[in-house]
């Protein structure tokens, strides 16, 4: 049983506190709070078990692996089941531009094109040579096209464009100077890191958007992120590797962080097919 005190902001003069209103909450009531988390289905099979029903709504999510582990083919999956089921989603791709985006869907099964024509799916090409101001563009992006997932692919390389073209990016060029002026220790890359995620975190809070942001991982890199900071201020790692065992070689996810729910802990082997993505049922432990 858990009491909650709530005081009054001018106490008396006698001294004395007095609570002005007793709650009384049983462990019950918060873990009913906590299990009736809202879900956004990934899409992905296997990955909505092992988290227990899905995503939780709003969650900023990093999805860490090597070269060609599958990482936008993952966020992709995840956009367009959104859209199957009415929701509306923004891919940012600072690597891929829209054509090249429907290519791959089209590898897959996915009509993008068709998506992003009902309005669905939007694809916004950040050219990270252009001096573009991700931020503010962003907030622009939120206020019209509301959606409810967001995929940042990737964020290592907007991390990078912002360290090289500070000058359009303002606050991040500003956390450079201080960076180089507080500290000889080259750890720009981190605060940047740290500056855009906050500002993000902040941006998609407020409209309640569940994002999964990509970050290059070197195969058998300590780091969960390439910057080596977003792992902490994520809600959420899931790290896509290959793994090796003798001559054979095949792909394993893992669920390394994800706030407000339960998950599967250990590694679960993938399969990228021409159906997209699946994770084996037989595996999961749940
Ligand atoms: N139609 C397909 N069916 C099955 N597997 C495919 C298909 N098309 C691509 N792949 C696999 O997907 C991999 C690329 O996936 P994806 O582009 O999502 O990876 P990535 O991690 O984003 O790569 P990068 O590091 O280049 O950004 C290819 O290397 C290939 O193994
Ligand atoms: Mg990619």
């Amino acid at each position: 049983m858990l009491v909650i005190l709530s005081f009054s902001s001018n106490p008396p003069t006698n001294k004395v506190f007095k609570p002005r209103r007793c709650y009384l909450v049983s462990q019950w009531a918060i873990r009913c709070v906590f299990v009736a988390v809202s879900r956004t289905k990934t899409g992905i099979e296997g990955l909505d078990k092992a988290l227990q029903g899905g995503l939780p709504e709003g969650n900023m999510v990093l999805i860490s692996g090597g070269a060609g582990t599958g990482k936008s083919t993952f966020c992709m999956q995840f956009l367009v089941h959104g859209a199957q089921n009415n929701e509306r989603g923004v891919y940012i791709s600072t690597e891929q531009t829209e054509s090249e985006l429907i290519k791959q869907g089209l590898g897959f099964g996915w009509d993008l094109e068709s998506l992003i024509k009902r309005g669905l799916i939007k694809v916004v090409f950040y050219d990270i040579t252009g001096g573009d101001n991700f931020l503010k563009r962003l907030d622009l992006i939120l206020k019209e096209f509301k959606p409810k997932r967001i995929v940042v692919d990737s964020m290592s390389t907007l991390t990078d464009a912002m360290i090289v073209g500070g000058l359009a990016e303002h606050d991040a060029f500003s956390m450079v100077q201080i960076a180089e002026t507080v500290s000889p220790i080259p750890r720009t890359e981190q605060l940047i890191a740290k500056q855009i995620l906050y500002r993000l975190l902040s941006s998609l809070r407020a409209y309640g958007v569940t994002t999964m942001l990509t970050s290059e991982l070197f195969e058998e890199a300590a780091r969960l992120s390439a910057d080596g900071v977003s792992e902490f201020i994520a809600d959420g790692v899931i790290v896509l590797s290959y793994l090796g065992v003798g001559s054979s070689v095949f792909r394993s996810v893992r669920i390394r962080k994800m706030r407000y729910t339960d998950h599967e802990k250990g590694s679960l082997r993938y399969e990228m097919s021409p159906k997209g993505i699946t994770i084996k049922i037989d595996d999961l432990a749940l």
